[in-house]
């Protein structure tokens, strides 16, 4: 089955394509490397995790509520609206609020997956570099975990939210090397990290809160590098 037989709306099957700005950045000094940096890919090397085998896939998860939230933490709860559905609305609601929540994040992460691989090319640094590659494997393991989640447990995915694309797109059509830095590492990685850190305390689901577990560990360093690569 395709990616596009999941989607609860058709979406484009063409790519998008955003224009790339700006130069990629050879540097001939492969020494001097900053310590904080250096340290900061020796973790990203040594913590690295196979979302195949380090994740418990077997975990029942309700279709219904993959994210297994209590429910005065649904937004609609308390409302009207939410008052007059019935049970079936209810699930049929919260169904397609799990899996949209979860898609965002998977596209996220993709983004995250195309800035990163960004910055590798247009970092000056060398230590920048090999950072940002050990972060651009971090979120292609996310990815692939993001999307076995949604595929195997929910069975939908949703389009992309446009103000999330609005704000990749704009992270990566800027020519100057740093605004991928601002846009991806501390408001985009930011505002993920709170939402996973929220979710894996609120949900009652034992898969989503270890894989936001795994994914956090990642997501730490991913938010050091961008506050240490901006002082400088
Ligand atoms: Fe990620
Ligand atoms: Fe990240």
């Amino acid at each position: 089955m395709s990616s596009f037989d999941f989607y609860v709306s058709p979406v484009p099957e063409e790519i998008w394509g955003v224009p790339m700005a700006g130069n990629t950045r050879f540097s001939w000094d492969y020494d001097n490397g900053r310590d904080q940096l250096l340290n900061l890919y020796q973790k990203g090397k040594d913590k690295q995790w196979d979302a195949r085998s380090r994740i418990d896939w077997g975990l029942e998860v309700d279709p219904d509520d993959v994210a297994g939230l209590p429910e005065e933490f649904n937004p609609l709860s308390g409302s009207r609206i939410w008052d007059r559905m019935n049970r079936k609305e209810r699930t049929a609601f919260t169904r397609h609020q799990g899996s949209w929540l979860f898609s965002q994040f998977l596209h996220g992460e993709q983004g995250a997956l195309n800035v990163s691989a960004r910055i590798v090319a247009s970092a000056p640094d060398m230590d920048s570099k090999f950072y940002a590659a050990t972060q651009t494997m971090d979120e292609a393991r996310h990815v692939e975990l993001f999307s076995r989640f949604l595929r195997e447990k929910s069975g939908m995915y949703y389009p992309v939210n446009q103000d999330l694309a609005k704000l990749l797109a704009e992270s990566l059509e800027d020519s100057r090397w740093d605004l991928p830095y601002l846009g991806m590492q501390v408001l985009i990685e930011g505002l993920a990290l709170a939402a996973f850190g929220l979710f894996r305390d609120l949900s009652t689901n034992p898969l989503v809160k270890q894989l936001l577990a795994y994914v956090m560990q990642d997501e730490a360093r991913h938010v050091a590098f961008g506050r240490l690569a901006l002082k400088d």
